[in-house]
């Protein structure tokens, strides 16, 4: 007979000694239909707040302010549990929505987070609610059975073997850079974990290569790792902001004539500031030859791979030897959701290499081996998985596909719309969704000048709150960049957008 059975007559019998053990404000707290309640609370609010689909951007707020409102929320009870106020759970949930970036607005086109699939959120209540730390398969098993799936349905856009492939999630694409590039070091310095610097024994410096545009989490893992963020080695870009091959070859030479050995080169499908794609197929070709790893930071654009029309941007994928891929930006999940995919399964354990007899099992068996404490950075890992794959078993890759098609179209309209403009300057053809451009009125010439005009512009846009944009140095001087994550975006929103960049740009320019 089951346990519980013998222990009580059910949920709701109160009489239980169970019950007795402690106050009863701390079973109200726990209690399953104060639970539903607060969920019908909560939820309704967020069903008005997804309904508003008017065009605004942040509300910003004065962080004392905030503190202040915040504070006023807070109850003063510190003796006892205080009471359960629906009110406040309300003036909290509107303060939070009030306050955050209206991401589902179109007039939100400023980063890479973006509004979610709202089914997605409802998974990630069950995670939560749940509370099933996923590195572990006995305490989280369809979370590990999901990301195996995952795996194997996002490998098909890979193209790798699938006996051979690996697959684990982690927070985020800083975290999934980090990991990889710590496979790559170990790969090539197989006692570099537990001996340091010192296992190269003075033969040479370890560093890494990288795209000039790469994001700085790459070198914030190069400073983590203790390479050294002087050990980077920059590659040089060509016109289209990708790493220029033709000087890969010399750099990477003069590298190795400096003392430097080069274990890994970075390669980007979709920088941060233009979304532009590295040429993997190429690169591959010089990895190979130079017997380096080549890792991809697709955390922005890998999703491009489960679109027909645009997968050809990551042509070459195939031979790179790891790849970060954020969900959480292109798959419209909550975040995070980083998926990190290696080549060779067997690397994938190379990472981290502790012992603990708590969790980690000497002999795996047909459970612990879908375990990936081994492999991640985490111990207690949420199941990021959960939404995304929900969202792929509910609706089918197509979901991606025709948002991911539609926003990078849209992209594209946007560029042709700068170009008509006579005081807009396009700065690069968008190869995803992200666009940089410079409002630049006929008299501004010098480049400090227009430095300074972009900044205020996007500042003044940020404070008025119709719009949400972010801006971004190119060559040293700064531009506006939309990223385009919303289909409720229109070309029509776009062009009111660039009227609103003209009205503040000629009030700032004339000192207003
Ligand atoms: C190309 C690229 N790599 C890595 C990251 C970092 O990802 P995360 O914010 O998930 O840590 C970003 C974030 O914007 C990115 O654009």
């Amino acid at each position: 007979m089951p346990i519980a059975a013998t222990l009580s007559a059910g949920p709701a019998s109160s009489g239980t000694s169970r019950r007795h053990s402690v106050g009863r404000a701390i079973g109200e707290a726990f209690d399953a239909r104060r639970f539903g309640e607060n969920t019908d609370t909560v939820v309704g609010k967020l069903e008005s707040y997804l309904e508003d689909l008017s065009v605004r951007g942040l509300e910003l707020t004065d962080p004392a302010a905030l503190s202040h409102a915040a504070r006023a929320l807070m109850t003063p009870e510190s003796e006892t549990v205080a009471a359960f106020d629906d009110k406040k759970l309300a003036a909290i949930v509107d303060l939070y929505l009030r306050t955050g970036i209206p991401v589902h607005s179109p007039g939100y086109m400023g980063r890479q987070f973006s509004g979610v699939v709202p089914l997605a959120s409802v998974m990630d209540l069950v995670s939560s609610v749940t509370n099933q730390p996923s590195s572990f398969y006995e305490a989280a098993q369809l979370p590990n059975v999901a990301e195996r799936i995952m795996g194997e349905e996002l490998n098909q856009f890979i193209g790798w073997d699938p006996g051979s492939f690996a697959m684990v999630t982690t927070s985020g694409g800083s975290l999934g850079n980090l990991t990889a590039l710590l496979a790559a070091r170990n790969d090539k310095f197989p006692d570099y974990w537990s001996a340091g610097g010192s296992a190269l024994g003075g033969r040479g410096t370890p560093a890494i290569a990288v795209g000039d545009d790469a994001h700085y989490s790459v070198s914030r893992a190069a400073g983590v790792m203790g390479i050294g963020e002087d050990q980077i080695v920059r590659l040089p870009l060509n016109e289209r902001k990708q790493i220029c091959v033709e000087q890969v070859r010399p750099v990477l030479a003069e590298a190795e004539r400096r003392g430097l050995r080069v274990f890994c080169m970075v390669a980007s499908a979709g920088t941060t500031s233009v979304g532009a794609f590295d040429p993997l197929d190429e690169l591959a070709r010089v990895a190979r030859e130079k017997n380096i790893w080549l890792h991809v930071d697709g955390a922005h654009g890998a999703s491009l791979l489960v679109s027909d029309k645009l997968r050809e941007r990551l042509r070459g994928i195939e031979k790179v030897d790891s790849i970060t891929w954020d969900a959480h930006k292109m798959m419209f999940v909550p975040a995070p959701c980083t998926l990190l995919f290696y080549r060779n399964k067997n690397k994938s354990r190379g990472a981290f290499r502790q012992k603990a007899s708590y969790v980690f099992d000497e002999e795996p068996d047909i459970y612990t081996e879908l375990d990936s404490g081994d492999k991640n950075f985490e111990c207690t890992k949420r199941p990021m998985i959960m939404p995304l794959w929900t969202l792929w078993a509910m609706y089918g890759r197509k979901l991606f596909a025709e948002k991911i098609d539609y926003l990078c179209e849209l992209t594209q309209e946007a560029h042709r719309v700068v170009a008509e403009q006579p005081d807009f300057d396009n700065l690069h053809v968008p190869e995803a969704n992200i666009l940089c451009f410079r409002y630049r009125p006929a008299d501004l010439i010098r480049g400090d000048d227009i430095h300074r005009l972009q900044v205020a512009i996007r500042n003044r846009i940020k404070r008025e709150g119709n719009f949400f944009i972010s801006k971004v140095n190119i060559d040293g001087v700064a531009a506006l960049r939309v990223v385009m994550m919303n289909h409720e975006v229109t070309p029509e929103h776009f062009r009111i957008l660039l009227g609103e960049i003209r009205r503040v740009g000629n009030e700032i320019f004339r000192g207003q």
